[in-house]
């Protein structure tokens, strides 16, 4: 099967913003405890943090990590979580039925993110708290000293402030399984009231607004537009978060799904744009993709958990092999949306719907999806260039004319390197793809990454990696042009210099 690219320096998406390659931790299942702290592991340090863990965090270069989370930040008292932990309460935790310790809250997270070479993008409680309990957390955490909340971060042991810049303004909010749901409107409100509070605390700070939960709400898009009619003025980004699943097992389809998230971001970036027109605003919205993934997997053996546990393994999906190549497409989707998508987090990093998995006390590994997310985030900055693709296309159960070529290319100047990405979603047939690279024309392959299988359910485990990367990829340069060769059902990373 044969396809068609070209490839041009002047044409130009954006710059790559790095926290697209962000993630996310919540205090959820095993994703903190067992994950990033586990006190008695062989390899945690004073902290309590593991540097296994940290490693593989590292390896993946994650620039930025939401936390503390999701659904459960919207029960979350922060005061819980600070101060000497003889005295942290033990708390029913409502979002997820477990029991939280409060062993780690905001400071060890903060200092586990420097560790990790990654900044925090924090959440406020809008479900069941509101503006006082915001403009006190960023007080705590922001403000240098001489007033309550900031003398009390010195009293614990913080001089300097943690500057935290990034803040999410609650977690989906119009979810009704969401602690403190609220309807549009009530969201719109609150959240401007207290975005407005919290720029005056700190004016450097950057706010999003929380959007629709997923792209098949019964409120999406109606949601957007009304909550930014209020929201608009006060905050930098609105939030989108969706998750996949190949419950019907029906691979074609499932590939296909980076299309639904390309739908999704036209028609919130369409959302935006209509209440911008409507505002006679100058500012055009960005938006935060802070959370994807595939997530399925778990689903039915979460039924099972004890309530009230105390970190229980929750939301432990075992990736196959056509989950990483889904994975790839929706990076490179995220990379194609680059002028607007200036934040996008993984859900989750470690544990909990995550690349990287870990026994509490013993080894940790790295899952199926692991790869695309690493070679995307360590070689995919620099400015996102937009390709003419002619590729042959099928349809599927949900989708017609799906490409079976989906690329993203990426041109990093200081590096002077040209890389593409790219997933052949034929489950048969290799795909051939002349790419004309003009304005590269001195341009030489280095390296043709490849990750491929023939089981598209082969999974990893601690002892056995079934799915990882190769470097024998058969692409070949001929007259100036690159002749991609992309074996059937693959993902592949081809690096030009
Ligand atoms: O990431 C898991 C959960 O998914 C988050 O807590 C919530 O925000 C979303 O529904």
């Amino acid at each position: 099967v044969k396809s068609r690219m070209v490839v041009d320096k002047s044409f130009k998406i954006s710059e790559i913003n790095k926290r697209i390659y962000g993630s996310f931790i919540e205090h959820l299942g095993r994703a903190v405890y067992g994950g990033i702290y586990d006190p008695g592991h062989p390899t945690a340090d004073e902290q309590g943090f593991r540097q296994d863990v940290l490693d593989l965090v590292k390896e993946l270069q994650v620039p930025i990590v939401r936390y503390p989370g999701g659904n459960m930040v919207s029960a979350y008292n922060w005061e819980d979580g600070v101060g000497p932990k003889e005295k942290r309460p033990r708390r029913l935790e409502l979002a997820w039925s477990s029991t939280e310790t409060n062993d780690v809250g905001t400071n060890e997270f903060f200092d586990w993110a420097k560790k990790a070479n990654a900044e925090v993008m924090m959440a406020v409680n809008l479900g069941t708290r509101g503006i006082d309990a915001a403009r006190n957390l960023l007080e705590y955490c922001n403000h240098s000293g001489g007033t309550y909340y900031s003398d009390l971060r010195k009293a614990h042991g913080y001089s300097k402030p943690h500057n935290i810049k990034t803040w999410c303004l609650g977690n989906e909010m119009d979810g009704p399984w969401q602690i403190g749901h609220k309807t549009a409107y009530e969201y719109g409100r609150l959240a401007a009231e207290t975005a407005k509070a919290m720029r005056i605390v700190d004016p450097t700070i950057e706010l999003v607004s929380c959007g629709s939960s997923n792209s098949e709400m019964p409120t999406f898009p109606q949601w957007e537009a009304d909550t930014l009619e209020h929201t608009y003025d006060y905050v930098d980004f609105i939030s989108l978060h969706q998750y996949y699943g190949n419950r019907n097992n029906d691979t074609a389809n499932f590939l296909a799904k980076s299309l639904d998230m390309d739908n999704f971001i036209q028609t919130v970036i369409a959302t935006c744009d209509y209440i911008k027109a409507k505002k006679r605003s100058k500012k055009s919205m960005h938006l935060s993709f802070d959370e994807w993934n595939v997530w399925f997997h778990s689903n039915e053996q979460d039924k099972k958990i004890e309530p009230w546990s105390v970190a229980p393994a929750l939301l432990e999906d075992i990736y196959t092999f056509e989950d990483a190549l889904l994975v790839g497409s929706i990076l490179n989707t995220l990379l194609k949306h680059s002028d607007r998508v200036k934040v996008a987090c993984m859900a989750q990093l470690v544990n909990v719907i995550a690349p990287i998995m870990t026994e509490t006390g013993g080894g940790a590994w790295k899952q199926t999806i692991f790869y695309p997310y690493y070679y995307t985030s360590v070689y995919g900055r620099g400015t996102a260039l937009q390709s003419i693709v002619e590729s042959p296309k099928y349809d599927s159960k949900d989708f017609t004319d799906v490409p079976y070529l989906d690329q993203s290319v990426v041109y990093n100047e200081d590096k002077e390197e040209l890389v593409i990405f790219a997933v052949n979603r034929h489950l048969e047939n290799q795909l051939l793809v002349d790419v004309d690279i003009r304005s590269f024309a001195d341009y030489k392959l280095v390296e043709h990454v490849v990750l491929e299988n023939d089981d598209p359910k082969a999974v990893n485990t601690l002892h056995h990696e079934q799915v990882k990367p190769h470097k024998y990829g058969k692409s070949y340069m001929e007259d100036d042009k690159l002749v991609a060769v992309l074996p059937k059902m693959s993902w592949n990373m081809i690096r030009l210099k």
